[in-house]
């Protein structure tokens, strides 16, 4: 029975499975992966060093798949930050028809995209956030519970309560995020009212997951109180994969008698994390996960992964429709 939820529907996809944007690993390869297995690929334009090699890395995953792929767009506070309108600029020049956003004052960004009649997917933690988003005219929202990987906001709300509470107050469709990585949590997700889920850590542990293999493994053997949140006093709080270097953070954060970020900004810089995915090492610095790191135990092509999903999905809800049945 393939599935048919608006985001299905208005993405052109077939199974409602989104790959969320990940810094340094949504490249060509695994966006055209996740879209050739039915799903929504993602490529991370900040991953990219400019805008011109986003359109080239555009270019390369349309060589790769035939199907529908998106772009995020991620907005953090930044001295020095990139040229977000160049960035989206690409995204509208090369035709792209999906569009994820996530981070602070997307307003510009969402309504350039929004004129080009783009369809943004705008992920947030709150529903507060959620509205404000609503109000900038998204099309989906895609609802981040503090179990995520990556910024995982001020509220620490879980999934269980945000979902529900999205489906008691959005006007605007919305998909689950955080948390998932089986067809159990895509069942689950639909019946709270989600048009779909979006994964990060568990596409990270894939094939096709231009990542090395020893972390891949790593992830595999990882339990769900594997991760560890930074930064809450510089209120940018971050869930990471917990080894030395975040333990180091969280000492330096707990202790510092200053409150600097400088004391920490040489254990947080994106540099030697990125360098965690190439080299293998994963105490070599900071790398995102999330607490679903504790339920992925194999290491499956996008193809194998995806279509598991909507096989479980689909097997759960009925099973569970029968059990109801027969109980009558
Ligand atoms: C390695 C990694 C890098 C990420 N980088 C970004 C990013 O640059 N922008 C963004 O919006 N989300 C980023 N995320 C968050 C994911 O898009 C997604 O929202 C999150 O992983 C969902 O939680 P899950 O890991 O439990 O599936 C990242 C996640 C991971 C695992």
């Amino acid at each position: 029975m393939p599935f048919d939820t608006e985001l299905t529907r208005r993405l052109g996809i077939k199974i409602p499975v989104v790959q969320g944007g990940m810094q340094y690993v949504g490249y060509a390869e695994l966006a055209a992966a996740v879209s050739n297995a039915g799903g929504l690929g993602i490529l991370t334009a900040l991953t990219q060093p400019t805008p011109d090699d986003l359109r080239k890395e555009i270019q390369r995953t349309r060589n790769m798949t035939k199907n529908p792929f998106g772009v995020n767009i991620t907005l953090l506070p930044s001295l020095q930050p990139p040229d977000y309108g160049a960035y989206a600029q690409v995204v509208i020049d090369e035709g792209i028809k999906i569009v994820e956003t996530a981070g602070n004052s997307p307003g510009p960004v969402i309504s350039k995209l929004r004129k080009a009649g783009i369809i943004v997917l705008h992920k947030c933690t709150t529903i507060r956030h959620a509205q404000s988003a609503i109000k900038l005219g998204v099309d989906f929202l895609s609802i981040d519970g503090f179990e995520c990987a990556g910024h995982v906001g001020e509220s620490d709300i879980t999934n269980f309560i945000l979902l529900s509470k999205a489906r008691q107050t959005l006007k605007v469709p919305f998909i689950a995020s955080g948390g998932f990585a089986d067809g159990q949590g895509l069942a689950a997700a639909l019946c709270l009212g989600a048009e779909g889920i979006n994964m990060g850590t568990r596409f990270m542990c894939t094939v096709e997951a231009p990542i090395h293999q020893k972390i891949k493994e790593e992830i595999v053997k990882a339990q769900e109180t594997d991760t560890a949140l930074v930064m809450r006093r510089w209120t940018n709080t971050t869930r990471l994969y917990r080894n030395k270097v975040t333990d180091a953070v969280v000492k330096i954060e707990r202790e510092s008698k200053t409150g600097e970020f400088a004391e920490i900004a040489p254990f947080v810089s994106g540099k030697r994390g990125r360098q965690v995915f190439t080299n293998g090492d994963p105490d070599y610095g900071v790398w995102t996960a999330g607490q679903v790191i504790g339920l992925i135990h194999d290491i499956p092509t996008c193809d194998v992964l995806v279509k598991r999903i909507e096989k479980e999905a689909e097997e759960t809800l009925t099973s569970k429709l029968k059990l109801a049945k027969a109980k009558l």
